[in-house]
Order: structure tokens, then C-alpha cells, then sequence
């Protein structure tokens, strides 16, 4: 059991003494202690190194009073596993050398086995919780099918998901079977981080917004219904889209027993569609950490007051900090948050 609790408190709806914080991407390049360890080795070097994995995830927990550790890895490494091939060039971001196209390619993506495949992201957890010894707890996570089959499809990131939506209007059998193997792919790989010491998952559905309502609800829904009635009930599951405003009730019917909040939205109404009876994460705009404290205290002030202190808010960020974000800011964040939201 973690000393501090208010974060899995929050995330069961449970009474807390004041609201908890974590920050997605909390451990990367905006930390100066970050760069000095990726100046020696590459990312993926450092993903696949259970000893750098566990440095790095440790390293925004020692500088920042933040409420939850979440494992240093990455959502591209399982498609390297089941066959995809991957690659980070420096200011390129991710590029998946064989991206798929046709049935053959998607018939021939091998499964995931998580002890075999991804054992070093498995050890880390395990190291991780030793060192953190119940200081706070550590959340672990994946990408969803949708936005690893769009990585998969188009080989790298991409403005208008051309190939993913061809394969999905012109192939949708091809399309589905490739869901349909994420999806075992990510229900294996989360319980499997739960086993080996995730107190909590985040499923990470980054690239979702670019579909329609209507898309979403035939071509991802029944998938993503099916990933979270198949993860391990012990560690509550959070269910993050971005730029999903107009996706909120069906990516909460479709599971999550907290929902993650993009800032697009306002938190309050956000909930409400949501539906009360489940937590929701978020929402400060990240770029607020740019501008000045006075505005950056009032939108976090704004961000508290919407949630209105009710049972069941993880405070974060709408979507990762970015590099570049004044440390001194983020500190003042976290602080602000616990003071601001101490329950009387
Ligand atoms: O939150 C955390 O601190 C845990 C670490 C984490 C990383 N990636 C580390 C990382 C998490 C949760 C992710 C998830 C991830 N990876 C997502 C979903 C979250 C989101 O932002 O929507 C996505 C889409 C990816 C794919 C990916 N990996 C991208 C787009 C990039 C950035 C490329 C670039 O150069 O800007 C990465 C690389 C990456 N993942 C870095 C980190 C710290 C930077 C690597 C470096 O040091 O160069």
C-alpha cells in the first residue's frame, strides 16, 4: 500500500485531503537531470535498460511533490515486438520502419508475449516499486489499438491519417483483424504491467480525435469495450483521448474507471457527460506553464473551482508537458494544486 494514497483514492471516487497531481510525460526532456542521461545514450536505449527506465522514472519524483510515478517507457515498443520495426530520430519523432498496408502484412504481425517480448519494461516496474518502496504509486501504461494502428498504418505520425482511413473505408475486415490484435496485445500487456506492481494503467488514445463520432463508434467502441472488461479489476484503469471532445460519452461508456480530460474542454461540463459515478483526470492546458504565474495560478484556480473539490479529480495536464517547460513552474504547479485544494 503507497504512503500517499489520494491519487488510487482519487481514482475510486474515495475521499482525499487534497487533490492529487501527476503530469503526463512528467519524466522526459524538459528535465535537465533527463538530458544529461539521454546525451549518453538513445531513447530506446533507455527504455530497454531496466536501471535508466527506473532512473529516469524517479527522477520528477524526487524534484516535485507529485502524487503518482508513471514507468519511463514508450506506446511504439510492443508493435517493435510484434514485428513493425521502430525508430527515433532525433527531431523526426517515432518511425515504424514496416508500416502495414495490405491483409498480408496485418495477418503476419506476430502477438505480443509481455514476459518474453517486453521483459525489461516488466523489470523496471519491478525495480521501480522497490526503490519507491510505497512513497507514492506507479502507474503504467499503453497506447490503444487505435492510435498504435495509426502509428502501425502510416509508419510515424501524420496530419490527416490518409492510410489509416483508406485501410478502414476500403478494407474494414483487414482493418478490424488489426484492432482485434492490438487489442489482445494490450489487454496481455497491461495485466501483465499489473502483476508485475502497476497500481494503476493508463490507456493512452493520443490520435482518436481525428475520427468522426460515427467512426469512432463502429470502427474503435466495441474494441475498446472489450480491452477494459478484460483488464485485471484490481488496479483502477484510466482512459485518456485527445482532441475527443466530441467523443466524451462514448469514450466513457466504453470504459475507464477514470476518464482523461484533453484541455479543449471545460472540466465541469466535461464530467457531467462523463457521468458523475466515474473519476475524471485533467485538464490544465500545458502551455500555461509558459506563460506567466499569475495566469497560469488563475487557470489552475479555474481547473480546481470546475471541479469544485467533489470526489474523484486527478488533477494533470490536458496532455504532456512539453520540453522547454520552466522546472520552476511546474513546481509552483504542483504545490499550488495541494494548498489550493485542501479539503477543510
Ligand atoms: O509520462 C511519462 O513520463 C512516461 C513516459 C512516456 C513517454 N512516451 C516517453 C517519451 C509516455 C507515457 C509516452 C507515451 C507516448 N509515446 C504517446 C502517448 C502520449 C501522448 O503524448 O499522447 C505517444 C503518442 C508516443 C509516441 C512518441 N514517443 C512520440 C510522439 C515521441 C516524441 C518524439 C519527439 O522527438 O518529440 C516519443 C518519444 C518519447 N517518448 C520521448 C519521451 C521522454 C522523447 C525521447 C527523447 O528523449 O528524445
Amino acid at each position: 500500500m503507497a504512503r500517499n494514497d489520494r491519487f488510487l483514492k482519487a481514482c475510486r471516487k474515495e475521499p482525499v485531503d487534497c487533490t492529487p497531481i501527476w503530469i503526463m510525460r512528467q519524466a522526459g526532456r524538459y528535465l535537465e537531470e533527463y538530458r544529461d542521461i539521454r546525451k549518453e545514450h538513445s531513447f530506446l536505449e533507455m527504455c530497454k535498460t531496466p536501471e535508466l527506465a527506473v532512473e529516469v522514472t524517479l527522477q520528477p519524483i524526487r524534484r516535485f511533490e507529485l502524487d503518482a510515478a508513471i514507468i519511463f517507457s514508450d506506446i511504439l515498443l510492443p508493435l517493435e515486438q510484434m514485428g513493425i520495426g521502430l525508430e527515433f530520430s532525433d527531431g523526426e519523432g517515432p518511425v515504424l520502419l514496416n508500416p502495414l498496408r495490405t491483409a498480408g502484412d496485418v495477418e503476419r504481425m506476430r502477438p505480443l508475449d509481455p514476459e518474453q517480448d517486453l521483459g525489461y519494461v516488466l523489470r523496471a516496474l519491478e525495480m521501480t516499486c522497490r526503490e519507491l518502496n510505497g512513497a507514492v504509486p506507479l502507474i503504467g501504461f499503453t497506447g490503444a489499438p487505435f492510435t498504435l494502428a495509426s502509428y502501425a498504418i502510416e509508419g510515424g505520425g501524420s496530419r490527416n491519417y490518409l492510410a489509416t482511413k483508406t485501410m478502414m473505408y476500403s478494407a474494414p475486415g483487414t482493418f478490424r483483424l488489426l484492432m482485434e490484435k492490438l487489442t489482445d496485445m494490450v489487454i496481455a500487456y497491461l495485466n501483465a504491467q499489473i502483476r508485475h506492481g502497476a497500481q494503476a494503467v493508463q490507456v493512452f488514445d493520443s490520435w482518436v480525435g481525428t475520427l468522426s463520432f460515427v467512426d469512432y463508434k463502429e470502427f474503435v467502441w466495441p474494441h475498446m469495450k472489450r480491452l477494459f472488461a478484460g483488464l485485471d479489476r484490481t488496479a483502477p484503469h484510466i482512459h485518456f483521448a485527445l482532441g475527443a471532445a466530441h467523443l466524451v460519452e462514448l469514450v466513457s461508456s466504453a470504459g475507464g474507471d477514470v476518464i482523461g480530460l484533453d484541455w479543449r474542454t471545460p472540466l465541469d461540463e466535461a464530467w457531467q457527460r462523463v457521468g458523475f459515478e466515474k473519476a475524471v483526470q485533467g485538464n490544465l492546458e500545458p502551455i500555461t506553464l509558459f506563460g506567466s504565474e499569475e495566469h497560469l495560478r488563475a487557470a489552475a484556480k479555474d481547473v480546481l473551482a470546475r471541479a469544485g473539490n467533489r470526489n474523484g479529480h486527478v488533477f494533470n495536464l490536458g496532455h504532456g508537458v512539453f520540453p522547454g517547460t520552466p522546472v520552476d513552474k511546474v513546481a509552483m504547479l504542483v504545490d499550488f494544486v495541494h494548498t489550493e485544494s485542501k479539503r477543510s
